[in-house]
């Protein structure tokens, strides 16, 4: 099983932290680890792992590869990707990058966080048996409120142990579909990693995107290879559709199953999701660095040079870096991008 770990995300909803030229997946944001390290790491004692495939954008080479190497991760190789084509076009290069059609691949976006790990290799080793059998699988989490940004999985059937085939894969409904869906209670929310063989997902991607699956296959012929660096051929890849595997295949596929997971699974898309999964005080308040809080309640507060301290706040997230410093109600978070697009136009 190769591990392909996706890392093309700007991580904007964690600014000022989190920043295009360093965005979130390479900071140590709730362990001593960043999180493509984590991502990595919480796969040892897998059995039958290959060497793992990074797939992300060219200016983060050095960073990538020297998170591999403190990790002691011997990549089979690290794609790059000279504009971002979103995830299908990530998949399909790595994909087409294994060495053999069978060769089972678990795609891992490089943001997550879970907090089980044994349950996770359990949910995992199932969906290397259901791969190999040449279904696309993926991993449903059961939804605690409707969620926008999520995918939805209908189960159907079970196959094997606990697999179900897909009824339906919805990406990112509606508010109003969102709740229909959490109501019904018979949808999940696709965790946005996946396990297929690099046959079976090529096909799919044949079917459903066969200009994709071309301009991908001459990118990738026409590339640059460099120490572990694969470097897509910049005109032929820029060509490439962008699109998302969740619309390019999944929602489309009649071969997608789904494993339930309850890991303590979170794709920390925000300061309030970060401060879900950070240990607090007895107060509730989640601290990074040089903190001083009175009286203060549930909060994110975060110092990276200056001692900041609060009095009498709750429900806040405070974020203070070299060069700046976000202030915001917990229950606003979502809005930080409005802030980067705003600052963006500024220039
Ligand atoms: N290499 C590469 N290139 N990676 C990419 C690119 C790209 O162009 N675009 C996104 N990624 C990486 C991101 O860094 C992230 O790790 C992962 O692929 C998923 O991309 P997101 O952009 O974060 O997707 P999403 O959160 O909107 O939706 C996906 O994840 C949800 C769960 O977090 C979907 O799979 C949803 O269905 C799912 O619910
Ligand atoms: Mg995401």
């Amino acid at each position: 099983m190769i591990p392909v770990i996706l890392s093309g995300g700007s991580g904007t909803r964690l600014w000022p932290l989190s920043r295009g030229q360093y965005p979130k997946q390479f900071l140590p944001l709730i362990a001593k680890h960043t999180m493509v390290q984590d991502t990595l790491q919480r796969l040892d004692g897998l059995a039958g792992l290959q060497a793992p495939i990074a797939v992300c954008n060219e200016d983060h080479r050095f960073i990538m590869a020297e998170q591999l190497r403190e990790i002691d991760a011997h990549p089979a190789a690290i794609i790059l990707e000279p504009v971002g084509k979103n995830t299908a076009p990530a998949v399909a290069v790595a994909a087409l990058t294994a060495a053999s059609a069978e060769d089972v691949l678990l795609i891992l976006p490089a943001d997550h966080v879970i907090l089980d790990t044994v349950a996770f290799h359990k949910a995992v080793m199932q969906a290397k048996l259901m791969a190999k059998q040449g279904f696309l699988v993926t991993f449903g989490v059961v939804p605690t409120e409707p969620q926008t940004g999520y995918g939805y999985i209908k189960s159907g059937e079970l196959i094997a142990h606990s697999a179900m085939k897909v009824a339906a894969f919805v990406e990112k409904p509606d508010k109003a579909t969102a709740v229909q869906y959490l109501q019904s209670g018979n949808y999940f929310w696709n965790s946005g990693m996946f396990a297929f063989t690099a046959g079976s997902f090529l096909q799919e991607l044949e079917k459903f995107h066969p200009t994709m699956l071309a301009a991908c296959k001459k990118a990738l012929a026409a590339a640059k290879a460099d120490m572990d660096f694969v470097r897509l051929d910049k005109a032929l890849f820029s060509a490439c559709p962008a699109d998302s595997i969740d619309y390019a295949v999944m929602e489309k596929t009649d071969k997608a199953v789904v494993i339930p997971l309850d890991a303590g699974w979170n794709d920390v898309g925000s300061w309030s999701a970060l401060w879900d999964v950070t240990a607090k005080d007895t107060a509730g308040n989640a601290i990074c660095g040089d903190v001083f809080t009175v009286d203060s309640t549930n909060s994110f507060i975060y110092s990276e040079n200056k001692l900041v301290t609060v009095i009498g706040v709750h429900d806040l997230v405070i974020v203070e870096t070299s060069d700046a410093v976000m202030v915001a109600s917990k229950d606003r978070v979502q809005d930080v991008k409005l802030i980067v697009d705003q600052l963006k136009k500024l220039g």
